[in-house]
């Protein structure tokens, strides 16, 4: 299974077809929730990138001063950003592996965790519940998880609704990359955290943005949870 997504994975990266794969500057979304957290008076501390991609959000949390470990499915996503850190002399430590499995993270030692689009491409309701527990197991009481993913109301993946192998989860497969996700609509995504974590903040926010080329329409669900 990890093998036939991490080969999907690898040749997106060299297409280059949805944002994340080619942008530098870090989500705009990430960046809003850091100044809440920064408006609150909370010193930067560690923080763990879940789905880090090629690490334009870790340079960002880097470079306003917090600690990062960051984890991805693919080992060269890991080895750029690793390779990067060290030259420019950040606090970041990269592992390519499942974010679904154990995470290299000591318990209750995180004051922040984000994710930007990999939770929905877990696409396993046990392994996403696996990935709960780790967050859960991570964090210390009272600290933040920002999560950023795709609504249903999307302008690129909602339609892919309509030819859905699994419409009762939500399952999707882009058709450009192959690579499967669930869409969430915000009921569903609070409902999977709930059971641990407390709804801070919920938003749905609308842009547009290029997928593979053309400008779509795109409606993407931003959360806050609070452990404890
Ligand atoms: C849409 S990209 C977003 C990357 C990054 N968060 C960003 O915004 O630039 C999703 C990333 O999640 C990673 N990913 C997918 N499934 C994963 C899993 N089970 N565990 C860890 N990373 C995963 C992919 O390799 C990819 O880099």
């Amino acid at each position: 299974m990890n093998e036939a997504l991490t080969k999907v994975w690898s040749e997106e990266y060299q297409r280059k077809g949805i944002p994340s794969s080619f942008r530098k500057d870090p989500t705009r979304a990430l960046v809003e929730f850091i100044q809440w957290y920064q408006n609150k008076k909370l010193p930067p501390g560690c923080v763990a990138d879940i789905g880090c991609g090629q690490g334009r959000n870790s340079f960002y949390l880097a470079a306003e001063g917090f600690t990062v470990t960051a984890l991805d499915l693919l080992q060269g996503n890991a080895d750029i950003i690793n390779e990067e850190a060290k030259k420019r002399h950040l606090p970041i430590c990269a592992y390519g592996q499942d974010a679904s499995t154990e995470w290299p993270i000591r318990d209750s030692s995180l004051d922040i965790a984000v994710d930007v689009f990999c939770y929905k491409h877990i696409v396993d309701k046990e392994a996403q519940k696996a990935y709960r527990s780790e967050l859960w197991r991570a964090l210390k009481s009272g600290a933040y998880y920002f999560i950023s993913l795709a609504s249903i109301n999307d302008g690129f993946y909602g339609p892919l609704l309509g030819t859905s192998l699994d419409p009762a989860r939500k399952l999707i497969v882009d058709p450009h990359s192959q690579i499967p996700s669930f869409l969430y609509g915000l009921d569903d995504l609070v409902g999977e955290f709930s059971d641990k974590f407390n709804l801070v903040e919920a938003e749905e926010k609308r842009s547009t943005s290029p997928m593979y080329g053309k400008e779509y329409s795109r409606s993407v669900l931003n959360c806050i949870f609070k452990k404890g």
